[in-house]
């Protein structure tokens, strides 16, 4: 039996995740998939009425889930940054879901290539370190108050992970009176080699040889050198073969042969912008499921869109992101059959026109939700 935080969120978070509850429902009803979820008031609605974000409270409960299922969060009467800060980047740093893994598969014809291809690139991004760990600061005439009496400037930066604290302190010595702005991309060995790790054994798993580490280490040569010598070991330990891609030609490779990818890892920054043109490629936002990961944790999986506020409220909304995310929930937990299951019912739904308006068709999103589950249960017979 497992256990499962349900947090439907905001807007069309709410409605989506009905529709993938129905779908699990269904799942567990022919299969030997059994779970209960327990749902959390997280959100926007909660955050108007007490003020609160992700509690302490809200935390150990969640801690003793075996993972969380969640629909989106954003609300026009709440400032944007709020929610997302105060809920979904603080639960992902409190869990330490180092690894945000993102699907891009070809959904076929509503991928905006011209040409039927057969892709199933499978990204895993490192979540927590590189450029995004706000490791910056301005510095010179307009913002320092600290000047030396040497003309220099003392720029104090901090960095805390769940691994690691660091302190930084640069003593800026410009020539020039200008001012200046840094920000510090930073990797650690442990950061590395965990992401690598998971991408070897997630490659094993899927049944593919090789994996692809995006980066770009002939301008960034420290961080992505050390991330290069640490995936080739891990690789060389695992007995798969390792792909070296630059980003930029990544991103075109993408286009021109996305079917010669599997296993993908990218650091955070490239990863954020890959897995946005990812999410294009296989047919839109309506289309992305997304697992923020801690293999030894728990781990969160929701669709990539958001609370959508234009579209909440009609049921217009394409609940298959969060069908998808609840397959990845799934495979997560060790349900691959199961996992299955749901993506040959999203194929059918495609292929017989059973979809929201954004995909063409004239469905609601509770209607599609129970074609997919209804398809689940037919495959019983
Ligand atoms: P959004 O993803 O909510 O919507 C962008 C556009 O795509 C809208 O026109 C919307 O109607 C459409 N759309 C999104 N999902 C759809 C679906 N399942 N079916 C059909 N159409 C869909 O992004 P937006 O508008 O930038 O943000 C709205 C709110 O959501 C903001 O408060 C934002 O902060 C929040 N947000 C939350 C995320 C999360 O919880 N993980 C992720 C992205 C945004
Ligand atoms: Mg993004």
């Amino acid at each position: 039996m497992k256990h499962f935080a349900i947090i439907p969120g905001d807007g069309i978070g709410k409605e989506v995740i009905a529709a993938g509850m129905e779908v699990l429902d269904a799942v567990s009803q022919i299969s030997s998939f059994e779970y209960d979820g327990e749902y959390s008031q997280i959100g926007s609605d909660r955050y108007l009425k007490t003020g609160e974000l992700l509690t302490d409270q809200d935390i150990s409960d969640l801690k003793k889930k075996d993972a969380i299922y969640f629909g989106a969060i954003g609300d026009p009467r709440v400032k944007p940054g709020i929610l997302e800060g105060g809920i979904l980047l603080k639960m992902r740093a409190v869990f330490d879901q180092y690894i945000n893994l993102r699907p891009v598969t070809s959904w076929f014809p509503l991928v905006p290539l011209k040409r039927e291809v057969d892709f199933d690139i499978h990204f895993l991004r490192e979540n927590t370190e590189d450029f995004y760990m706000g490791l910056g600061k301005r510095f010179g005439p307009s913002y320092s108050d600290k000047k030396n009496a040497d003309g220099s400037y003392d720029v104090e930066l901090g960095v805390k992970r769940e691994s690691y604290n660091m302190d930084f302190k640069v003593n800026a010595h410009p020539t020039a009176d200008d001012d200046y702005s840094i920000e510090i991309g930073l990797v650690s060995r442990k950061g590395i080699t965990r992401w690598a790790d998971y991408a070897m054994k997630y490659a094993i798993a899927r049944g593919d040889d090789k994996v692809t580490l995006v980066d770009k280490a002939n301008v960034i040569t420290n961080n992505y050198g050390m991330q290069r010598e640490i995936f080739q070991q891990k690789a060389d330990e695992y007995g798969l073969k390792l792909e070296f891609m630059f980003v930029d030609a990544m991103s075109m490779a993408m286009i021109v042969r996305p079917e010669t990818f599997g296993t993908v890892a990218v650091p955070n920054l490239f990863g954020d912008i890959l897995t946005d043109l990812g999410a294009q490629l296989q047919g839109g936002l309506g289309m992305g499921g997304s697992g923020n990961i801690n293999p030894n944790g728990v781990s969160m999986f929701e669709p990539i869109h958001g609370s959508a506020p234009d579209i909440a409220g009609q049921g217009k909304a394409n609940p298959i992101a969060a069908v998808l995310a609840a397959q990845m929930l799934l495979e997560n937990q060790g349900f691959p059959k199961e996992g299955k299951m749901l993506h040959d019912a999203v194929r059918y739904v495609l292929d017989h026109n059973q979809t929201t308006p954004d995909l063409g068709g004239k469905l609601k999103t509770a209607e599609v939700g129970k074609a997919i589950a209804d398809f689940i249960l037919n495959q019983k017979k």
